[in-house]
């Protein structure tokens, strides 16, 4: 994808649909080495080949991301997954239970997997989901291999959940984009590592905590769990521009106020993740209502967010997006 990749460093990517014929054009792109944007349930990915260590080394330099921090590798099924990495029966029944879905597994590397290194950083172990969408799961269907894809946002910014963000922020470094409308759920996926018997929640995310113990038992911090790292959980992440000020039970002068549900009386919400207090509507509203307020706002007052159900994955991005500050003066 040489000559392609060089003027796409220069021309906008083109955004196209889902139909057959697009599909088609995508798996092209991806099978001759390029980056294409992709929808997914959760936020949409920046896919590559991940068994092209070229077309990865791509999705690095156009995030501007820490080459340790590995990706998750997107695959069709139980059964391609297989082919990568070594499922215990609790994995398997995890798979089973909520793939195609917004479950991410850390499992054991296969040795005889074909997956690139650089989509790995070189772990003994690889990252991987089945993402509910039709789109991403015909694209991989076409190309016949995983896609690596992290979130398609300049590393440490916010998450992209419409076609629009990505070509907002990335399109002149990717060669194209599929539009498959704005992301159901919103936030990412939730990472897990399975052992034997219990498991290790790696990153909390849109799919809850409460759903994954049905089958694992109470699920593990990973400071409980030797040997389990999670590279990249760094503090800041999915940051805007903007001061954000968490649990705000106010609203200052010249700050947003991104509310919850019914406001306290006297206050009126710049936007409101869910009037209904929903949190999976919350979930799906956060990260283009983050977006929108940082373009018109320095500061953005947050209203309190219960931490039960996808609660947990809202406000662990809201608290690494508001690090940023805090971070800076330090
Ligand atoms: O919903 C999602 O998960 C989205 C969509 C596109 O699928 N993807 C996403 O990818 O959020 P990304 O790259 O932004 O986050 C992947 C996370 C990182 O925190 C990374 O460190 C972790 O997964 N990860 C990947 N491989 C890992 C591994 N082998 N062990 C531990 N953590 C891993
Ligand atoms: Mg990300």
């Amino acid at each position: 994808m040489n000559s392609d990749s060089e003027s796409a460093a220069r021309t906008p990517a083109p955004i196209i649909g889902t139909s057959p014929a697009d599909l088609d054009r995508a798996a092209a792109v991806i099978r001759a080495g390029g980056l294409v944007a992709i929808p997914t349930e959760t936020v949409y990915g920046l896919a590559a080949d991940a068994t092209n260590g070229v077309a990865i080394a791509k999705i690095y330099t156009a995030k501007g991301r820490p080459s340790f921090n590995p990706l998750i590798c997107h695959v069709a099924s139980l059964a391609m997954a297989e082919e990568h990495a070594h499922f215990t029966p609790l994995a398997r029944r995890l798979a089973e239970a909520f793939w195609p879905g917004p479950l991410t597994l850390v499992l054991p590397r296969r040795s005889t997997s074909t997956i690139a290194d650089l989509a790995t950083a070189g772990l003994p172990s690889i990252a991987l989901r089945s993402p509910k969408h039709v789109a991403a799961l015909g694209l991989i269907a076409r190309v016949g291999r995983p896609l690596a894809a992290p979130s398609a946002n300049p590393s440490e910014t916010l998450s992209p959940t419409t076609a629009q963000h990505v070509a907002h922020n990335l399109s002149s470094k990717i060669d194209l984009i599929v539009d498959g409308g704005a992301c159901v759920a919103g936030i990412e996926s939730t990472i897990v590592a399975p052992g034997e018997e219990s498991a290790v929640m790696l990153r909390p995310g849109a799919l809850a905590r409460s759903s994954i113990e049905q089958f694992t038992g109470v699920l593990k911090a990973p400071d409980e769990a030797e040997g389990v790292l999670a590279p990249g959980m760094m503090r800041r992440h999915y940051a805007p521009r903007a001061h954000l000020r968490l649990d705000a039970l106010d609203v200052r002068p010249g700050e947003a106020y991104l509310a919850f549900g019914a406001p306290p009386d006297g206050l009126s919400p710049s936007l409101n993740l869910s009037i209904r207090g929903d949190l999976e509507e919350a979930a799906a509203n956060l990260f283009a209502m983050l977006r929108a307020l940082d373009e018109s706002h320095d500061s953005i007052a947050v209203a309190p967010i219960p931490s039960v159900g996808l609660g947990e994955g809202i406000n662990d991005r809201l608290k690494r997006a508001g690090a940023l500050a805090s971070q800076d003066s330090v």
